[in-house]
């Protein structure tokens, strides 16, 4: 089976958005490029069919992403980075949309108030101008995640209108979830299905996730968002699921003998953090 790989490039983040769970974090730095040829030569043997740079900081702010990104082409997968922006400007947006084959933006909101009640710490004024700047550059490499849930609602078409008029295709309604149990979700399932079909969106899940997967969800046992992915923090160590934020799972790292995939396979959905993990009913349509 082909995996996504979720890389940590860095735990820090300038932000403190309304659903993400940044009290949790407690370990901070940058992943070293010492680190990402040990995981190159470690992951080598699995087929993956993306390498996605995100964790549980903000990537962009990695000084040396670029570096990062080329050493990952030896992988030949494709390479994305999920940003908030934050560390884009004027000097680098350009190399760093050129280097990937994807740039995963998250955003709340159009709107300046729902943005900044969702993606507090972050500057309104920048991150609109960074987003302008990518929609005029390379619609096509861009793919939008509308993340925040219920309370980005009330302006979603008009989010939604300012990608679609801008010839961006690829835009993704994304779920809440409860990461390692902290955040407190009541999504209506209903409403985000009505959402997704009236504005011509899609549902995140079908990117990341195949059928037979989803069908799966019906065995309690079995947790296939753990399975299809596969995600190292910024020590260089495989996580038991990228929605630990505390860092509590770790199974092995990239420098031990081991096997990374048979190893973590026997914990899934029986690891602290999945107790109280909603993702599972979350991607349930
Ligand atoms: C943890 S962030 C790291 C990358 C970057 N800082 C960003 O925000 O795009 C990865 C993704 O998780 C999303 N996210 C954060 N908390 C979430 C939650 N509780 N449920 C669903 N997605 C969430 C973010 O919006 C982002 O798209
Ligand atoms: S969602 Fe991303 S930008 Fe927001 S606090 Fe979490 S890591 Fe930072």
């Amino acid at each position: 089976m082909e995996r996504l790989l979720n890389i940590e490039a860095t735990s820090y983040c300038n932000a403190n958005c309304s659903m993400c769970p940044r009290e949790c974090v407690k370990d901070y730095g940058y992943i070293s490029l010492q680190t990402i040829d040990d995981l190159i030569e470690k992951i080598k043997k699995y087929s993956l069919y993306e390498i996605s740079i995100s964790g549980r900081g903000e990537p962009t702010l990695h000084p040396q992403l670029i570096e990062i990104i080329n050493k990952l082409r030896k992988l030949k997968t494709t390479i994305s980075v999920v940003t908030t922006t934050d560390g884009l400007n004027l000097h680098n947006y350009k190399e760093i949309v050129d280097s990937l084959d994807m740039l995963r933006v998250s955003v709340s909101s159009i709107d300046e108030t729902v943005f900044k009640k969702i993606h507090k710490g972050l500057d309104y004024e920048k991150i609109w101008c960074n987003i302008n700047n990518l929609v005029e550059y390379n619609p096509k490499k861009l793919y939008i995640h509308l993340v925040g849930g219920k309370e980005t609602y009330s302006a979603l078409e008009q989010t939604v209108k300012f990608f679609k008029n801008h010839d961006v295709d690829n835009i993704y309604l994304f779920p809440l979830w409860n990461r390692g149990g902290n955040i407190e979700t009541q999504e209506n399932l209903e409403l985000r299905k009505r959402l997704v079909k009236e504005y011509g969106i899609n549902y995140s899940e079908d990117e990341y996730l195949p059928d037979e997967k989803i069908k799966m969800l019906k065995n309690p046992n079995y947790c296939p968002i753990g399975d299809t992915s596969i995600a190292v923090n910024f020590h260089g160590e495989m996580m038991g699921c990228f929605q630990d934020f505390e860092n509590i799972t770790k199974i092995c790292n990239v420098f031990d003998d081991n096997d990374f995939i048979t190893d973590r396979t026997k914990v899934l959905k029986k690891m602290p953090v999945c107790k109280k993990c909603n993702s599972y009913n979350q991607v349930r349509k």
